[in-house]
């Protein structure tokens, strides 16, 4: 991870930069990962008290606490911080976007196995998100704010909501999964059926009002 070319891509994708050295200087997200340099790099070498020394010093001064165990790619931009914990076992791609009061976070208690999210490039999620557990978000995806994920989401998806349902794929509006989309991908009945019958009830409305008017027409 290089650092300086990490700020010159936040200062590019923040609307709010004025500048590099703004970054540089004053936002929590960089500096969170200045700490996650040092801190994993003692992890790495197994110097595991100061690892977490200075994740845990990066947490009181930023509200961004990075586990040293993880892994983070290049040009994370981590923006507002506070409130953001990403676990041991989280995996990050490059060119990522995370909002403040998002949590890659753990399921499981057993130690030394994969518990935290593996989050693909270019992925956005959104303030307030949560993903739990070792699921894969595919690359290009956008975790909407506040949502819950519990499963791996698709690459080049939109979800949102609790618990996170696919809202676009490649672009495209999904107002019925089941109709759209390939349904391995989407492991939820339930949300299927209740598509269905929302596209039943719109269809008889459309019926009723097409009726309505040939009346009106007589
Ligand atoms: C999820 C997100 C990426 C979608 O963006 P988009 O592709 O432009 O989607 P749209 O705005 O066209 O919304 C599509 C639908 O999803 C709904 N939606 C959008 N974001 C949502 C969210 N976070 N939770 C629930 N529903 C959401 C919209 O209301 C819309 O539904 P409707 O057509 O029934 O009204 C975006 O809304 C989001 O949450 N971004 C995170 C932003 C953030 O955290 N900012 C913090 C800055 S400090």
């Amino acid at each position: 991870m290089k650092l300086i070319e990490c700020a010159r891509s936040i200062a590019k994708r923040d609307p709010a930069a004025r500048s590099t050295a703004e970054v540089v200087l004053l936002y929590p997200g960089f500096k969170a990962l200045f700490y996650y340099k040092y801190s994993s790099f003692f992890y790495r070498h197994k110097h595991f008290f100061i690892a977490r020394y200075l994740s845990q010093k990066c947490s009181r001064k930023t509200g961004i606490e990075i586990h040293p165990g993880a892994k983070i790619g290049d040009n994370l931009f981590i923006d507002h911080g506070q409130g953001i914990v990403i676990g041991e076992t989280a995996e990050i791609g490059n060119n990522c976007t995370i909002y403040h009061q998002v949590t890659l976070g753990g399921t499981g208690r057993q130690r030394h196995s994969k518990r935290h999210p593996t989050v693909g490039d270019n992925v956005l999620i959104g303030a307030g998100a949560k993903i739990l557990g070792p699921v894969i978000i595919g690359n290009n995806t956008m975790i909407g704010a506040g949502s819950i994920v519990l499963d791996d989401v698709p690459e080049n998806a939109t979800v949102t909501g609790i618990k996170a349902r696919i809202i676009k794929y490649e672009g495209k509006r999904v107002d019925c999964p089941s109709m759209t989309l390939d349904q391995t991908k989407l492991g939820d009945p339930l949300a299927q059926e209740l598509c269905q019958i929302r596209m039943m009830i719109q269809k008889n409305e459309q019926r009723i009002k097409e009726l309505e008017n040939n009346d009106e027409d007589i």
